[in-house]
Order: structure tokens, then sequence, then C-alpha cells
């Protein structure tokens, strides 16, 4: 069901569910990529004239409230970008939430304090969660899942609640989904996956499930190390998953069984320590000093992973290439975002999926319109190239 299908919203509170976990330094939101993605389902429904209580959570707050992730500056820039005031309730489901709910006239917008301040929103317990989901329901008529990042998450606003309310998929989730089944339902070809980020084990099915499906395989990041040390390089005080070597040994042999190209870096940026200001050289994998670090991918493995992506039809990227954040570590995760937006403008379809991977794109001053689609979702967005059952998407189906 869309939103189309919950009929005149009306004077109806509307409980919206959106993922507007952004990064934040003090009070500063520094990419709001996120709160944005979420800006056209909340201004629709209440240009619908339905009052909308947006509910969300903020890091990982084990249950019990915590100033730092407190959504009170996200309230804030939800108000500009939405051109409207938003009225921020102080607690979740307490009398805060109520009252404002209560005040709420057609067209309003709340925005309730971080789900996860309550310990029901993720008990493993699911008449734990049942029971914190009963007290969000009573305070709406309707049940708008729109935070495509949760969707891969069993949790109470995200699945829960569904079963307690009328309730519809909201634009962006519809987006994503979408978006996402171009890649998994007969991809135009070549097809390859860009893989990045500190740990491989992260990673696990998603490349089970990617030997089966991409024409070519990328990977960079901390998690590349474990490749090279399953391919005998020594990789000096990189990262490293001895645990996974021999796994990754078994996929470097599938993926020559079915032809899968996989590629690997040819050189490294390594570092003395993980700093910027750290002592650094560009060396070739085989000869990663043993005192030294892999920071980033080096200057030949850009231009070859460039020349690997330069005749693709369609590619996912998850996870940078390096340590971006700092400036010497950058060009490797800059190199990839440029090969895409090249390819992008010839016509391919380019997806970045992954808050990291978004908000290192935008870091590196490239902007959302050059890729074909930023995803909002990180692990969800994996889970779903995985396969797996998103249970925020299968409860709405049972609805
Ligand atoms: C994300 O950041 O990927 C989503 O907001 C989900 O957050 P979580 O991994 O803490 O559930």
């Amino acid at each position: 069901k869309s939103i189309a299908d919950l009929g005149d919203l009306r004077g109806k509170r509307v409980l919206v569910r959106s993922d507007l976990n952004v990064p934040l330094e003090g009070a500063t939101i520094t990419d709001d990529g996120r709160i944005r993605a979420s800006v056209p389902t909340i201004k629709a429904l209440s240009e619908a004239g339905a009052r909308v209580v947006v509910c969300a959570h903020l890091g990982r707050p084990k249950g019990t409230p915590e100033d730092k992730y407190s959504l009170a500056p996200v309230a804030t820039r939800l108000g500009e970008l939405l051109g409207r005031e938003v009225t921020f309730a102080s607690d979740t489901v307490g009398e805060s939430a109520r009252s404002a709910v209560g005040a709420a006239q057609d067209g309003d917008v709340v925005l309730l304090e971080n789900l996860r301040f309550n310990a029901g929103e993720t008990a493993k317990s699911a008449d734990e969660r049942a029971e914190f989901a009963g007290q969000l329901a009573e305070l709406a008529d309707a049940f708008v899942s729109d935070g495509f990042g949760v969707v891969h998450r069993e949790q109470a606003s995200v699945f829960d609640v569904a079963r307690l309310l009328p309730s519809a998929v909201g634009g962006l989730v519809e987006t994503e989904v979408g978006v996402l089944r171009r890649l998994t339902t007969d991809p135009e070809r070549p097809y390859a996956v860009v893989l990045g980020g500190a740990k491989v084990s992260d990673k696990l099915a998603v490349i089970d499930n990617l030997i089966q499906t991409a024409d070519r395989l990328l990977i960079g990041g901390g998690m590349v190390f474990t490749f090279l040390k399953a391919q005998g390089h020594e990789v000096g005080r990189s990262l490293l998953e001895s645990d996974q070597v021999d796994t990754v040994k078994g996929y470097l042999e599938q993926a020559q069984e079915r032809g899968v190209e996989i590629v690997l870096p040819v050189d490294v940026v390594a570092a003395t320590e993980f700093s910027a200001d750290a002592d650094h050289e560009v060396v070739g994998i085989d000869a990663i000093p043993a005192d030294r670090m892999g920071l980033d991918i080096g200057p030949e493995s850009s231009a070859l992973f460039a020349e690997k992506l330069a005749d693709c039809r369609t590619v996912f990227w998850n996870g940078p290439m390096g340590a971006f954040e700092m400036a010497p570590y950058a060009a490797g995760t800059a190199a990839i975002a440029q090969a895409l937006v090249d390819i992008t403008s010839d016509g391919a379809l380019t997806v970045v999926g992954g808050g990291d991977s978004a908000a290192a794109v935008r870091q590196l001053g490239f902007t959302d319109d050059q890729f074909g689609h930023i995803s909002t979702g990180g692990g969800a967005s994996l889970e779903y190239l995985e396969g797996k059952d998103l249970p925020g998407i299968t409860v709405l189906d049972e609805s």
C-alpha cells in the first residue's frame, strides 16, 4: 500500500518512521542528506492536511536518554528544510509527546525524541517491543514507513507498529527499493560492485551473493588487506581479520570458477600511524613495510579501478576506499566517485549505498545529482542485495 491507499488524511494523525540518523559534531549536523531525503514524504503528508508525527532514532543509545543523542538539532534542521515550524517533543511517548500531538492542527509536524531512549524500541523480547509499539500507535491513526535505512531492523517503530495501525510505504522507501530492484533483476552489464570500508566480516554475506550476480568486484578500504593476505601478501600493521583469511580465499576461488573478476589494488598509501600528520608513502602491495599501515589505495590502483569501471553499465558502491576524512588518504575514494560520475553522464546506472559513502562523496565536493542514486541505507541496501527479507517491508506486505 502506498500513501494514497490510506485515503483522505485531512485531520488524521499520521506516524511516519523516518531515518534521521545523521552525523553530528556537537550539535552541528555535518551531513543532512538523510533529513533532506525524508522531507518529500513529510511535506506531502502535511500538505494533505495530516497531523504528522515523525519518529526516528539517532545513534545507538541503550534505552535511556542521553543528551548527545537528542534529536533536537534535527528538529531545527527539518523545520528549515520544510519551511515550517516543527514542534519537538522532549520525550517519545510520554507527556510531552502526547501534548504536542494533541495540540497539533491539520498540516502541523511534530518530531518525537529519539526512539532508542526507550528500551522497548530495540528489545529482543517481542512482548516488550509490542508494548512500546502500542504506545506509539496511540499517538496516531495511521502509519507510514519511510525510513529506508532501518527497514532491515525488526524494531518496534519499524516492524511492530505496522501491525497495529493502517500502514503504508512512504515515497523514499518506494524509490530506494525501486532502484535496488534494478540491480538485482537483470542489471545492464557489465555490472560492477565496489566494496570498501573497514571490516570484511560485515560484508561476507553480500560478497557471497555478488559472486553469483556481478561481473566485477572491486575491493578497497580496510577490508582489502584481508584479501591481500589471502593472496599471500604481507600487510604490515594494516587492518587484518586473520580469522577471515580462509573464507576470503574461498571467495577468490569461487569467483575464479564463476568467471567473476575480482579487482584488488596494486599499490597503497602506507602510513606510520592512523593520523593525517603521519609519515606516509605509496608502496606496491608486495612491499608494505612491516611497521606501516595501508590507509588508502594508491594512484596506480585508482587508475586501474577507474579503467575497470569505465565500460560498466551498472555499478553499486558501498564503503570508502581509504580513511577519506583525512586529506592524505582521500584520493582513492575521490577517484571512485569521479569514475562513477563519468559513467553516469554516459547513461550508466550508478548507486552509492550507505551513510559513510554518501557522506564521503559529499565531503569530497561531489553532489547527489552527479550519481544515479544515493541510497540513505547502508546496512539496509546491503541486506537487500543479499536477498534477505527486510522486516520493515515484509510487515507491510502482511498488513
Ligand atoms: C544506519 O545508520 O545505517 C541506519 O540509521 C540504521 O542504524 P543502526 O545500524 O544503528 O540500526
